[in-house]
């Protein structure tokens, strides 16, 4: 066993794009369980576009982080030595593990919960996990679909979209994907079963939604925000939702950012534009998590994740969700 613990820190408050710099790998002396507290080893770790804003303390909703503090990670481990009878060594336990490969823990001062025997561990850090769990009420709870709505998804074939436009389908709506590649646009539409998928990258996305969307957009889940974003609006149903859940196109942006040009529309169209974050929900998550699980194990609902072998790939693996080298969740196997 490992003598050392290697961490990543937050090196520097990132300006732009995500630099190697922005973080600091070290190795830190191996904690030792005391009494009540166990030691865990990190298996997977999750790498979500939103760990850009805790970087640069935008976000509001979480605490700041400051220089030379862990990156904050959700993750799952294995109890490897125990002195708490609720994690007996050997089992495998999920929470806010932070990017490092080793930490100690009363089961409190990081909270921690045992995941149960069989569960499939990946899936349990995207569908079932707050991936899933965003897609749910940003698409269940703000978009309200009704059968038969046109539902146009960005950022569809990355971890949250693939997910809302698969419970779009299942509500009984025509769902219209958008996503950066043609192996992306294929899964869509093939596996997931989407009506049409845009290549923003390539297509000419004002048309191609005019095209696909003629009676107009009833919901659009936004993942991505900027230019289609502003197509979206204008070209919404009466009455139409418009669930702002993410605009990563914006998060590396510096300087002032652009609005959306055509917010008018929702006015001319009688619509609603909202945004959430998914903990608005927490005292629900057993209820929604439970109507994922059936989904999944009646086939209704596929995941898919991207793994990158390895903990010092985690800065890599952050940055590639910006260049949309994923498909469905990211992952970082950190050991066996
Ligand atoms: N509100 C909440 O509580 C909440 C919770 C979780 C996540 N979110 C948000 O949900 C969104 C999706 O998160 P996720 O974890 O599921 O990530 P993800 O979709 O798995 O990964 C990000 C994807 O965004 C696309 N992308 C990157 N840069 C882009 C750009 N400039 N324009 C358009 N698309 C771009 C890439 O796919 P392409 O190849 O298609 O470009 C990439 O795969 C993010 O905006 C995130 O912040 C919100």
């Amino acid at each position: 066993m490992s003598t050392v613990n290697r961490q990543i820190l937050l090196n520097a408050h990132p300006v732009g794009d995500l630099k190697h710099s922005d973080f600091k790998l070290v190795e830190a002396p191996m904690p030792t369980p005391g009494e009540g507290e166990v030691l865990l080893q990190t298996m997977y770790l999750a790498l979500e576009p939103a760990m850009k804003g805790w970087m640069e303390n935008r976000a509001d909703y979480v605490a700041p982080l400051a220089i030379g503090d862990v990156m904050r990670g959700y993750g799952t481990a294995r109890v490897t030595e125990s002195n708490n009878d609720r994690f007996p060594v050997g089992s495998v336990v999920s929470g806010g593990l932070g990017w490092q490969e080793y930490l100690v823990t009363d089961g409190k001062s990081v909270p921690i919960q045992v995941l149960p025997e069989g569960v499939d561990i990946p899936a349990s850090m995207g569908v079932l996990g707050v991936t899933g769990l965003t897609a749910y009420f940003g698409l269940m709870e703000i978009g309200k679909p009704i059968e038969g709505d046109t539902v146009l998804i960005s950022g569809a074939a990355g971890a949250t979209g693939s997910i809302a436009a698969q419970l779009a389908k299942i509500a009984g709506c025509r769902v219209i994907g958008m996503a950066g590649s043609a192996e992306k646009c294929d899964w869509l539409t093939g596996e997931l079963g989407l009506d049409a998928a845009i290549n923003y990258k390539i297509e000419d996305v004002a048309a191609r939604v005019r095209e696909t969307c003629k009676g107009g957009i009833n919901i659009y889940y936004d993942n991505v925000g900027g230019e289609i974003l502003d197509i979206a609006l204008n070209n919404l149903a009466d009455y139409a939702r418009v669930v702002i859940c993410g605009g990563i196109s914006r998060y590396n942006l510096t300087g002032e950012i652009p609005g959306p040009k055509n917010y008018f529309n929702l006015v001319f169209r009688r619509s609603r534009m909202e945004g959430f974050i998914v903990t608005d929900f927490a005292s629900r998550f057993g209820e929604a998590s439970a109507i994922l699980l059936e989904h999944l194990r009646e086939g209704r609902l596929c995941h898919r994740e991207t793994i990158t072998d390895g903990f010092e790939n985690m800065p890599n693996a952050l940055m590639s969700l910006f260049t949309g080298d994923n498909i469905g969740k990211q992952l970082v196997r950190v050991s066996e």
